[in-house]
Formats: C-alpha cells, structure tokens, sequence
C-alpha cells in the first residue's frame, strides 16, 4: 500500500491551545490523530486522520497481556520564516520497522507512515509551537488488538501517531544532572529487545529510575547485563564520554538503542575532525580516567532532550563530578548545532531536515 488515501475527519470542538511559554514534556495533545488498522488477510487498510479520542479495546487485546507495541518519537520544528519542519523521519521509518520485525509486528509502509504524518501535522499546524526551545514531539505506535490470550503474534493491530507540542524535556534544560550508576537491575540483554524501541524496555527501567531519584539523581546509567561492567544507556538515551580530547560512546550491540541523535551527534563530530570512538567503555576505564582527570565531559542523547550533560556518577558510594558540574564546551557546540539544524536556524549540510 502506497499512496494511500487518508479521510481526513475533523474536530468540531477544538481544544484551547496551551501557553507555550509554559509546555513541559508530554502533557498536551493536538486535537487530531492519525489511526490505521491491521488485519491478516487485508493488511493495513482504513488509514485516517480523527478528532484526538479515547479508543475501545477489548480487554483480551494482546497488548495489555504480552506488551506486543512498538513506538517511535520525532519531532517537528516551526521555522522563523514560519515553515514546519521534521528531524530525519524517514530514520524513525526505519527503525521502527525493526522493531516491528523484532515484535513480530507486520511492517508500515513508510511512504504511508510518511504521508500519515504530513497530512496529521497539515490538519493541526497551529500545534507546532514557535517559542524558542519548544517542537512538536510526534509518538508513532503499534499496538496488538487481537483478543486472544494465547502467547502468539496478534492477528490485529492498530497504528497510530499523536502529536504533542513540548517543551523540555528535564526541567534542568542543558545543565547538567547527577547519574546513578545501577548495579542491581539491568535494562536489556543481547538478544532480547534492547535495541527495539517497545514499552517493555521502558517498564523495566522504571524500578531504578525510582530508587536512583529517591537518593536524589535524575537517572541511573545503564551496565551491561552479562559482565555488569561495560556502559549501555543513560536513563533513556545514549550516552557520550569525551576522555582526553576523544569522544567514546558505546557501539551498538544487540542491547543498546540505535539513536537517531545518537548517529546524528556522531556524524556531526566527525564532520569536526573530533576523533570518535563506537566501542565497549567499561565503568572502571570512565573511573580511572576521571581519577587521572581526563574524563572531561559526558552527556546523553535522545530525541526528547536532544542532549542532557551528566554533571556527576555516583558509583560504588563515590560521586565522580564531571567538569565541575557544568555543561561542557563540546555538549553545548552539539546542541547549538543539533538543535539549530532542527530548527533551521543554522544550515544543513547533512540534509536532515526535511519539509
Ligand atoms: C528519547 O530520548 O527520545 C526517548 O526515547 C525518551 C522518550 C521515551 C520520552
């Protein structure tokens, strides 16, 4: 199914708009939403554009029992000559296609994905915010519909995109936050589902998140789940160490999320001539350089913050402060330059922006 037809059915109660000098992350809706069906036989059919709603599931729905979903995040930025534009969606495309394979979850043509979302964003244009720091986060998703509590692919699925005009994501903004590095849990495992973006990964992290903001840090940083060693995420985004003029990130390795950011900063600091390194970084090699002193920076990725500076690992009852606790002179490059390419303030010579 490509070029497919979208009906397009609008709201006649649309809702009032929130202040955007006030948005927060993840807290308002647009008032459209696009939804397509799945069913085997017919495969995707019934592609729409609707007023934002509550949907009705039956309560068998796979999703609830097993977590067969997917999703996807992005974002769409109003230009000062007042354009909408989006961050590399065709990547979000790809990726959540492979999460689809991984879940088992039949694949979304991304010519339809990509038109779905053209016409969502057209119907609620007036959502995409222009205060600076602000966009329009858009979460695709999948959902299994099918109720049939027998552990097997669903017959039946839904997918669908919201959009949602954001401001930052941690209220801390480009300062820097405290990390725990975790050592009971782990987040993923080779071969399991850590590099597919499904609810299951971020209802897994949800136990460390709480004990580590209990002691008082906004997030944990990730070990790996065999050695208990090797660093995978932070919180939930990739994460960057620059150790004496290098930037080392950890390659992607079955467990690890393929950030979009993640290979968007990578090529960015290629491009600058910044020796980069894709490779196992283990906890004790960040501990030993932060004691010889070249641990310079560390910050995370993700499409939501874009970039977040670790000013601190507390690890094995010792606080390792980075960079005094400021946001370094290389995390602040990337995201005046990551952030102005979105926005189009600065020039694309990558072509990631797109109309
Ligand atoms: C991101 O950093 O983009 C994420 O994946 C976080 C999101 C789950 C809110």
């Amino acid at each position: 199914m490509s070029k497919p037809t979208i009906s397009v059915t609008l709201t006649t109660n649309p809702k009032p708009r929130p202040d955007e000098k006030k948005l927060v992350f993840g807290k308002y809706y647009s008032d459209h939403m696009f939804i397509m069906d799945y069913d085997a036989g017919q495969g995707w059919h019934d592609a729409r554009v609707v007023p934002y709603q509550n949907i009705s599931l039956d309560p068998a729905a796979k999703v609830f029992h097993y977590g067969q979903t997917i999703f996807e995040g992005l974002k769409a930025y109003r230009t000062k000559d007042n354009r909408i534009v989006l961050f590399r969606p065709d990547q979000n495309w790809e990726r959540l296609n492979k999460s689809n394979d991984r879940l088992s979850i039949p694949a979304v043509d991304p010519e339809v994905a990509m038109e779905a979302l053209r016409t969502l964003i057209k119907v609620d244009h007036e959502w995409v915010p222009s205060e600076p720091g602000t966009s329009l986060y858009i979460r695709p998703f999948v959902i299994a519909t099918e109720p049939q509590l027998g552990v097997a692919p669903s017959t039946k699925y839904m997918f669908m995109i919201l959009l949602c005009p954001v401001g930052a994501y941690y209220a801390e903004g480009l300062n820097p936050v405290p990390i725990h590095v975790e050592s009971e849990y782990v987040r993923a495992v080779k071969g399991g589902v850590g590099n597919a973006k499904t609810g299951g990964n971020y209802a897994a992290s949800l136990k460390a998140q709480e004990g580590a903001s209990e002691q008082g840090y906004s997030q944990v940083l990730w070990l790996d789940g065999v050695h208990r060693k090797y660093i995978e995420e932070v919180g939930s985004m990739n994460v960057f160490f620059k150790v004496n003029g290098t930037v080392i990130t950890p390659a992607l390795n079955g467990s690890i999320l393929d950030g979009i950011t993640r290979k968007s900063v990578l090529q960015l600091l290629r491009s600058w001539d910044v020796p980069v390194e894709e490779r196992q970084i283990s906890i004790d090699e960040l501990v030993e350089a932060h004691r010889n002193g070249t641990l310079e920076e560390a910050f995370g990725t993700g499409t939501a913050a874009v970039i977040s500076p670790v000013g601190a690992l507390h690890y094995n009852n010792e606080k390792l402060v980075i960079n005094n606790n400021k946001t370094g002179d290389l995390s602040s490059r990337v995201y005046d330059t990551i952030t102005g390419i979105q926005s189009a303030v600065l020039p694309d010579p990558f072509g990631w922006v797109l109309e």
